[in-house]
C-alpha cells in the first residue's frame, strides 16, 4: 500500500484564495481592511523567515501587515509597551509575538497582556479557556491546519480514534479541544506515556507534535491511518546544508498509513494561512460584523 499525500499547499493556497476573496468583500462593503501586527524580538533564523513569510502572505491576502523588531535584549517592560500600543490601536485587529522569546523575557506574561480579541494566535487564556468550555474562542492555527487537513480525508471526524502525541499549549492541549468539538474520541501522549508505540497502534488518525525527528516509525502507525505530521526538525545531511523531517518516518509511514501530510508542504503551509483567517474573524468580530465563513 502507498499511502495518499496529503498536499498542505494546495489546501493552503485555497484557504489563503477564500481568504482573500472574503477581505475585499469587507473592504469593499464595510470598508474595513484587517490588520495583523507581528511582533518579533531578536534574530533567530527561524523566526526571522516565519515572519516575513506571514507579512508577505498578509500583504497578499490584501490585508494590512505591520511588523514590529525588537532587539534581542528588549526588556519585559518596553515588550509590554509595543503590546499595550498594538492594543489600542484601531488598525490593528490581530497581535501575533512570535515565539519562541530570548531567554529571560517571560512569554506567559507576554501572551498574558494581548487583548483576548486581538489575539490571533489564540494563546491568550480568555481565549484557551473558552475553547476548552467549548466557547467560540480565536483558536491556535496550527491545530486548526491539523483538523482542516484531516478533513480533506474523512468527510467527519466522528466517532474516530484520534491520538495526539505532544501536550504544548501551542499544538496538543488545543487539539484535544478540536477533535472533542468534531465528536472524535481523543487520547493524548506525551513523554510520560507507557507503550507509546501501542497507544499510536489505536489511533484512525495519528497526530505528531513533539519535535523529536522520525520518532514515530512504520510499525507503531495501524494500517490505512490518516497520520498528520506538525514535526518540522532540522537534520544534518551529507550535503552539509541540513534537510527538514517530521516527527515521522515518511518514507516508512509510506507503506502503512492511508494518507500522511509530508515535511516539508504539509501542516507548516496551513500554519499562515489559519492566521490570515483569524485575523480576518478578528477584524470582523471587533467590527460586529457577520463572521465570514473560510
Ligand atoms: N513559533 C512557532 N509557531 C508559532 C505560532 O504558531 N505562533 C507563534 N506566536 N510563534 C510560533
Amino acid at each position: 500500500m502507498t499511502a495518499t499525500i496529503i498536499d498542505g499547499k494546495i489546501i493552503a493556497a485555497d484557504l489563503r484564495a477564500r481568504v482573500a476573496d472574503e477581505v475585499a468583500r469587507v473592504k469593499r462593503e464595510h470598508h474595513l481592511t484587517p490588520g495583523l501586527a507581528v511582533v518579533l524580538v531578536g534574530h533567530d533564523p527561524a523566526s526571522e523567515v516565519y515572519v516575513r513569510t506571514k507579512a508577505k502572505q498578509t500583504e497578499s491576502a490584501g490585508m494590512a501587515s505591520f511588523e514590529h523588531k525588537l532587539p534581542a535584549e528588549t526588556s519585559l517592560n518596553d515588550l509590554l509597551s509595543v503590546i499595550a500600543a498594538l492594543n489600542s490601536d484601531p488598525a490593528v485587529h490581530g497581535i501575533l509575538v512570535q515565539l519562541p522569546l530570548p531567554k529571560g523575557l517571560d512569554s506567559q506574561k507576554v501572551i498574558d497582556a494581548i487583548d483576548p480579541a486581538k489575539d490571533v494566535d489564540g494563546l491568550n487564556p480568555v481565549n484557551a479557556g473558552r475553547l476548552a468550555t467549548g466557547l467560540p474562542a480565536l483558536t491556535p492555527c496550527t491545530p486548526l491546519g491539523c483538523i482542516i487537513l484531516a478533513k480533506t480525508v474523512y468527510a467527519s471526524l466522528e466517532g474516530l480514534n484520534a491520538v495526539i502525541i505532544g501536550r504544548s499549549n501551542l499544538v496538543g492541549r488545543p487539539l484535544v479541544q478540536l477533535l472533542l468539538n468534531e465528536n472524535a474520541t481523543v487520547t493524548i501522549a506525551h513523554s510520560r506515556t507507557r507503550d507509546l508505540a501501542n497507544v499510536c497502534r489505536q489511533a484512525d488518525l495519528l497526530l505528531a507534535a513533539v519535535g523529536k525527528p522520525e520518532m514515530v516509525k512504520a510499525d507503531w502507525i495501524k494500517p490505512g491511518a490518516t497520520v498528520i505530521d506538525v514535526g518540522i526538525n532540522r537534520i544534518s545531511s551529507a550535503d552539509g546544508k541540513g534537510r527538514l523531517v517530521g516527527d515521522v518516518d515518511f518514507q516508512g509511514a509510506l507503506n502503512v498509513a492511508g494518507a500522511i501530510t509530508p515535511v516539508p508542504g504539509g501542516v507548516g503551509q496551513m500554519t499562515v494561512a489559519c492566521l490570515l483567517g483569524n485575523t480576518l474573524r478578528a477584524a470582523c468580530a471587533i467590527r460586529g460584523i457577520v463572521e465570514p465563513k473560510v
